[in-house]
């Protein structure tokens, strides 16, 4: 999720109230600790008495750097309302794992423990992952429990099936830190500045059948494409994501449509884009495909065969139709792959396109663009501007990009 040690500006300066309950699972929420240091927010930890049973505030020190609260600090007179300094700062209160009991006392409003004090002060949002038996998730007052607490707008992660501590297998296991972390950037991302904006994402190579085995495609990953949509999900965007690729995980609210063909691709952008304020293609789209297809499999014995391609549709231009008539997507972000004429081949595709924005790469670079990590672009506007940007992660671009999107929607209502 995130590569060469790039931080998401989405935990910037954020402040992560990590609550843990008396659960093996805790274990877990350490590794979840130290993800989200790593990735540049700020952790404070509460530990109930029973959590202490399992990890220690020793423990989550040492990867949080900030000092692990526990029910005695309450008394310790290090300050006067802990609690109230504990609540007043935080940007989200994630409960993990959370067990029956500290749900029960949750919706009760109890405020028996630090924890459950603290979730009384805050004003800001709450994020649970229960983790327990099967049985007792199940059990309806744990049910009662939870459905009060969502009415109130505390969000719910898990469980997820699998096998539990007791050896059984079921649901209540406490869902993964790495799916907690894209849960908890869904949340902080929410009030962003594309709140309530609906954009389209196309990503990875399409691919064109031969036969009822072989195809012709090209060496797009899809991580620039995954990459933007994550960073729309941040920016507290509605997301639908094209793929032609499924191999990478999908960012925590993103609305993934798979598909695998240019002509696949073609009509689920044009029923996407109905709706849409923008859309970015970042796919990359066979421009040829084999004009006859077989369902079978092509014979060795039957010699080389020859491969008649026929011309796809171009999706850009016929978006670019649309969008005549129908005014929609207000915004249209295309990219450029080439291999020579970098700028003036891309600004011939801004234009034909009718695009308010290109993202042209180099595809000869080794660091840049097709099936790597990292990416070089340059960025050329409706108005001819052009902007050269360093190697960057892919993370960094999409943010680039997202960033240019906002200024391009504000200039567009
Ligand atoms: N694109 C598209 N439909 C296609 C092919 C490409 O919408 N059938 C989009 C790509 O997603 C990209 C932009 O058009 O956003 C430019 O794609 P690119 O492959 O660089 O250019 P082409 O228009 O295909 O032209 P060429 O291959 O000749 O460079």
């Amino acid at each position: 999720m995130l590569y060469n040690g790039y931080m998401a500006k989405i935990f910037e300066n954020k402040h992560i109230l990590l609550g843990t309950t008396g659960s093996i699972a805790s274990y877990k929420t350490v590794d979840l600790a130290s993800k989200l240091t790593q990735a540049g927010a700020q952790v404070k930890v509460i530990l109930t008495e029973a959590a202490q049973k399992f990890v220690t505030p020793l423990t989550f020190q040492s990867v949080t750097g900030q000092k692990a609260y526990i029910d005695d600090d309450l008394w310790s007179g290090e300050s006067q309302v802990v609690h109230i300094g504990l609540g007043s700062e935080a940007d989200l209160m994630v409960i993990a794992p959370v067990s029956a009991n500290t749900i029960a006392r949750l919706a009760q409003g109890l405020a028996d423990n630090l924890l459950c004090l603290t979730a009384l002060v805050i004003h800001c949002p709450i994020l649970l992952a229960p983790a327990m038996d099967s049985g007792m998730f199940g059990h309806p007052a744990t049910q009662a429990n939870l459905e009060i607490l969502r009415q109130r707008g505390v969000y719910i992660a898990g469980p997820s099936e699998g096998r539990m501590a007791s050896g059984l297998v079921g649901l209540g296991r406490m869902v993964e830190p790495v799916e907690l972390l894209g849960t908890i950037r869904f949340i902080l991302g929410r009030d962003g500045e594309l709140k309530g904006k609906q954009i389209v994402v196309t990503a990875g190579g399409t691919s064109e059948p031969i036969d009822a085995v072989r195809s012709i495609t090209n060496r797009s990953s899809g991580k620039q494409g995954f990459a933007i949509a994550q960073a729309a999900i941040d920016h507290g965007a509605t997301v639908t994501l094209i793929s032609a690729n499924s191999s990478i995980v999908t960012p925590v609210g993103v609305h993934r449509i798979d598909i695998s063909t240019a002509q696949e691709m073609h009509n689920a952008v044009m029923d996407a884009i109905k709706t849409a304020d923008a859309l970015i293609m970042a796919a990359a789209v066979a421009d040829f495909r084999p004009d006859e297809v077989t369902n079978l499999k092509i014979k060795k014995e039957a010699g080389i065969p020859e491969i008649h391609l026929t011309y796809t549709k171009d999706i850009l231009s016929d978006v670019r139709e649309y969008r005549k008539k129908d005014g929609h997507p207000k915004v249209v972000i295309g990219f450029a792959a080439e291999s020579q004429d970098l700028v003036h081949n891309a600004r011939q595709k801004l234009e034909r396109k009718n695009l308010d924005l290109i993202v042209a790469n180099d595809i000869l670079a080794k660091d840049a663009g097709f099936a790597v990590d990292t990416n070089r672009v340059t960025l050329i506007g409706k108005e001819g501007e052009v902007a050269q940007y360093p190697l960057m992660s892919k993370e960094e671009v999409a943010e680039l990009i997202i960033n240019k999107l906002i200024q391009l929607i504000a200039i567009s209502i």
